[in-house]
């Protein structure tokens, strides 16, 4: 089974309830988006691959460690997803990004795909999948599938608000796919949005309602 990792670090936490709160606008929720975001790309690059890097100090020539960059390619689902990709960037600059375009249809709740574009060698890379609301599991699911059928091997999904229901879907559909959130909320409603969650996340981030 695909491992949860709830990373409620004290300032993550602050940080999405000012995001929960209904009155906060587009500005300050994309701000602490891409907060979290840097945040929490720690924790989902705990475990990255390292490289020697022989460098000389002031005093003496050493072999220091750096990120091989080249490995990772960061891949928002449209819309909201596009709302974590520049913390991450913060994070480690040289990742490549992908897109994968996705909607609910609003009444049957299951996504339509609209849209993929993905570095060439995206197969050879690990990939952090991010979409900040995992609600049905649907979208993640269908998306980390069209990463699999073009040969991803390593893929992380990195959401910011999750619903059991979907967390139960990603874990049994893809069990090798680690699941990265900052919070575990109640339940689904009858629209299946995230309760209490935080409401549209594209839409408060975009400001199109
Ligand atoms: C939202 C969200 C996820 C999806 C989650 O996108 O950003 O992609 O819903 O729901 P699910 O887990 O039930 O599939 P939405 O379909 O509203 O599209 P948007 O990002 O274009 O607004
Ligand atoms: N998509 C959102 O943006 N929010 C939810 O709560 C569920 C799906």
């Amino acid at each position: 089974m695909s491992q949860l990792h709830v990373i409620d670090h004290p300032m993550i936490q602050h940080k999405l309830t000012i995001m929960r709160k209904k009155e906060t606008g587009s500005k300050d929720f994309r701000e602490l988006l891409t907060e979290i975001s840097l945040l929490m790309g720690y924790e989902v690059t705990r475990d990255i691959a390292l490289e020697d890097m022989p460098i000389e100090t002031p005093l003496c020539p050493m072999t220091g460690k750096v990120v091989s960059g080249r490995k990772l390619a960061i891949v928002p689902i449209l819309r909201a997803g596009i709302g974590m990709v520049d913390g991450l960037l913060n994070l480690v600059p040289v990742a490549r990004v992908g897109h994968i375009g996705l909607y609910r249809n609003e009444e049957t709740h299951t996504p339509v795909v609209y849209y993929c574009k993905l570095p060439e060698d995206i197969q050879q890379r690990m990939v952090i999948l991010t979409d900040p609301m995992l609600a049905t599991g649907g979208s993640a699911c269908d998306a980390i599938a069209m990463l699999k059928e073009r040969g991803c091997k390593n893929i992380r999904l990195m959401c910011l608000v999750a619903a059991p229901d979907g967390v139960a879907k990603v874990q049994q559909e893809h069990p090798d796919v680690g699941i990265y959130v900052a919070a575990v909320d109640q339940c689904l409603n009858e629209n299946a949005y995230i309760v209490p969650g935080l409401g549209d996340a594209g839409d408060r981030i975009f400001g199109t309602k």
